[in-house]
């Protein structure tokens, strides 16, 4: 049938995934460092080469389609699913990679809005389908940039590196500890997801109004920091250049909020890599203590949580069995992530369900993790 759609011409399948960030929130956009998973939710992509330089693109997930001529980028409403494809199909076109139009069918089963970064998977799914048609050569790291680049000026949020780059370079039973700063990265071994433990993912369902407006305060936030850190040391460039001694130096001049938020961040700087070195000794107790901390100056410092958010944080801390729950990603709606002993699963969804409609008459979604993806080409024809 998509042979029938898409014609004659060559055609390949790609999917990439979205991401959960297991710690490392609000670090990104600071030169700091993260610890993100893929997940088993995907977006997938199917594209065929046209003779001409129309761009044809249908979602299945909307029923919906954009038509257009490669050259003539047509105007779409910001943070619509027709941005993220259109924008990365343009900034390939930019760089002359495009050497035709081409008729491309796009799905995902990434929640939306739900802070999985359903986006970064269907940038990444839309620029890797169209380098294995084109065979374009790019560098990972300039093609995750890419996509980043594809928020910035497409979507308007202007956010950090690591959700393209889970989404790229994210790879199946392992996290992904990237400095972003340097663009440096670890593939760490995922032994959360074995017979004993699991990784649960849980849904507020709270869509997350506030959070670009949020965001772009809490990186306006950042930058005030950096201006006052700077009167002192010329040399510094980012929050990543803090430590808490210069901090406490500094309280009085950056006055209780700032100092707050620069404290969150060069601690869970710090957090991220005990819990890198924790994930590599099998310490999950450790890894789950060091969650739990990283929500509160989330929550208390960082001021990035919502009730409901914290509700479900409490509930999994206080179940026997789990080891460690905190809200992950920019925050004001989303998910927790929670690591736990695979026989707590049944109380934990209990518990979180019975408690969360009580209280806020919702019902959370859990997703068990248990097993991750990674970006891959699944069918390709000449
Ligand atoms: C969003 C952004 C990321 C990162 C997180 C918070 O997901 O897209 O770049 O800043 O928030 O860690």
């Amino acid at each position: 049938m998509l042979r029938e759609q898409f014609g004659s011409g060559r055609y390949v399948v790609v999917r990439a995934p979205g991401r959960v960030n297991l710690i490392g929130d609000h670090t990104d956009y600071n030169e700091g460092l993260v610890l993100p998973t893929t997940i088993d939710r995907d977006v997938y992509v199917g594209v065929c080469a046209r003779e001409d330089t129309r761009v044809h693109v249908s979602s299945l997930n909307y029923c919906d389609e954009v038509e257009y001529d490669l050259h003539q980028r047509p105007e779409v409403p910001a943070a619509n699913w027709e941005s993220y494809v259109t924008g990365t199909i343009e900034e390939l076109r930019l760089r002359d990679a495009l050497p035709s139009g081409f008729e491309m069918l796009v799905y995902g089963n990434v929640p939306p809005g739900a802070g999985l970064s359903s986006s970064a998977a269907l940038e990444v799914a839309v620029l890797f389908a169209l380098q294995s048609l084109f065979d374009i050569e790019m560098d990972p790291i300039d093609s995750a940039r890419l996509c980043q680049l594809v928020e910035h000026r497409y979507v308007g949020v202007q956010c950090g590196i690591m959700d393209q780059f889970a989404s790229f370079m994210g790879r199946r039973g392992y996290a992904l500890y990237l400095d972003c700063r340097s663009l440096e990265f670890e593939h760490v071994p995922l032994r959360i997801s074995d017979s004993e433990h699991v990784i649960a993912i849980v849904d507020s369902t709270v869509s997350r109004e506030l959070a670009h407006s949020e965001y772009s305060k809490r990186l306006s936030e950042c930058d005030q920091i950096v201006s006052v850190l700077q009167q002192g040391n010329s040399t510094l460039r980012s929050l990543r250049d803090v430590d808490t001694t210069m901090l406490e130096a500094h309280r009085d001049a950056l006055g209780d909020v700032l100092f707050r938020r620069a404290k969150h961040v060069v601690e869970e700087n710090d957090r991220v890599t005990l819990a890198c070195q924790a994930l590599i000794d099998g310490s999950l107790d450790v890894f789950g203590r060091l969650m739990n901390a990283s929500h509160a100056s989330l929550r208390d410092d960082y001021e990035v949580s919502i009730p409901e958010l914290d509700l479900l944080v409490e509930v999994a801390q206080s179940t026997e069995g789990v080891l460690g729950a905190r809200m992950t990603g920019g925050g004001f709606g989303g998910c927790t992530v929670n690591v736990l002993h695979r026989e707590a699963l049944p109380a934990f969804k209990t518990a979180l369900s019975e408690e969360y409609r009580s209280r806020f008459d919702r019902e959370p979604n859990v997703y068990v993790l248990s097993t991750n993806g990674q970006r891959e080409l699944l069918y390709s024809e000449p």
